[in-house]
């Protein structure tokens, strides 16, 4: 019988520095192209959106919902990559005298999320050319990112991981198939997508390296600030659905009662958990390596944390 050979760990950072090379791309040569957004589609598809709830909406406010969640969408994926940067080329320190390849490998992985987060921020400016006035993002990146790093880099790991593996899970499941969507939108987390397989893999072989020097009680204390982290990223959900229920109803274009603003909160933070937190909590890879690292009483804490969620 044919037994696969396993592949060296050095191997793997060599394959994402070749893919990495292989996709890279250029923000307005090959994603921006001197388009505009149209507002006469959708941005965020809708099942990320999870727009068919909003039954009580007409077809124009269920897109313009969908355009805000859209801009939402790029300025949270610039907030987490500001700390996922910062991080990265922490863990690179213990490169910089061993392993080049993995060094080179991280380096590539730090630089690429620097262009993504210009790739958001552009996309935030170009959206707000297109929409009205008064869109507030509320987290401020760099805070967050103190916060975030003030824990364990273990935990800060899980979350990255977390993340990377979502947002490749967004693409394929949602954002590709999606027929109804800007084309330009489309095209930014296609182009998204395209590096960040390769940041996953790399998370993963740096969170297990990590792993393999910690304590079983350090570990105990980690899961613990995992949990915190992800009770942090709701904080922000809850802010941040708020202020985009608000300027939804201040642009609708018809009287939004507070009742019904309520109502539209509502469905964004429903929205956002699912987009932010449980797609990647049960992302079936996130599972099989987190519950590779954690006991059974560990993954049972997660679970309830999670729960809570719902
Ligand atoms: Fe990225
Ligand atoms: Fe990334």
């Amino acid at each position: 019988m044919a037994v696969m050979n396993p592949i060296s760990t050095t191997e793997r950072y060599e394959r994402a520095i070749k893919a990495s090379k292989s996709v890279r791309w250029d923000i307005d040569a090959d994603v921006i192209r001197g388009r505009q957004f149209d507002t006469s589609q959708k941005f965020l598809p809708d099942g990320l959106s999870l727009i068919q709830e909003f039954t009580w909406l007409s077809e124009a406010e269920k897109r313009f919902l969908s355009q805000i969640q859209g801009r939402t969408y790029a300025n949270v994926f610039g907030l987490v990559e500001r700390f996922i940067n910062a991080k990265v080329l922490e863990v690179s320190h213990d490169h910089w005298f061993g392993d080049q390849t993995k060094l080179e490998a991280l380096v590539r992985f730090s630089d690429e999320e620097l262009k993504h987060q210009a790739l958001f921020r552009r996309i935030d400016r170009m959206i707000g050319e297109r929409l009205p006035g008064g869109y507030r993002f509320v987290a401020d990146p760099n805070a967050v990112a103190g916060a975030v790093l003030g824990k364990s880099t273990w935990a800060v790991m899980a979350l990255t991981l977390d993340i990377e593996l979502f947002t490749q899970r967004h693409y394929r499941q949602s954002i590709e198939p999606d027929g109804n969507l800007s084309e330009l939108f489309k095209d930014v987390f296609l182009f998204h997508w395209k590096e960040e397989s390769q940041h996953a893999i790399l998370d993963e072989l740096e969170w297990r390296r990590l792993d393999a020097d910690v304590s079983p009680a350090d570990r105990d204390r980690f899961v613990t600030e995992f949990i915190e982290l992800v009770a942090a990223v709701d904080g922000i959900l809850h802010a941040q659905s708020a202020a985009d229920a608000e300027y939804f109803a201040a642009h609708a274009g018809r009287v939004v009662d507070a009742e019904e603003r309520n109502r539209v909160q509502a469905g964004l933070l429903k929205a956002y958990r699912w987009q932010y937190i449980l797609s990647g909590a049960d992302h079936p890879h996130f599972v099989k390596v987190l519950t590779s690292l954690i006991d059974g009483a560990q993954t049972r804490r997660i679970t309830s944390a999670l729960a809570t969620l719902q």
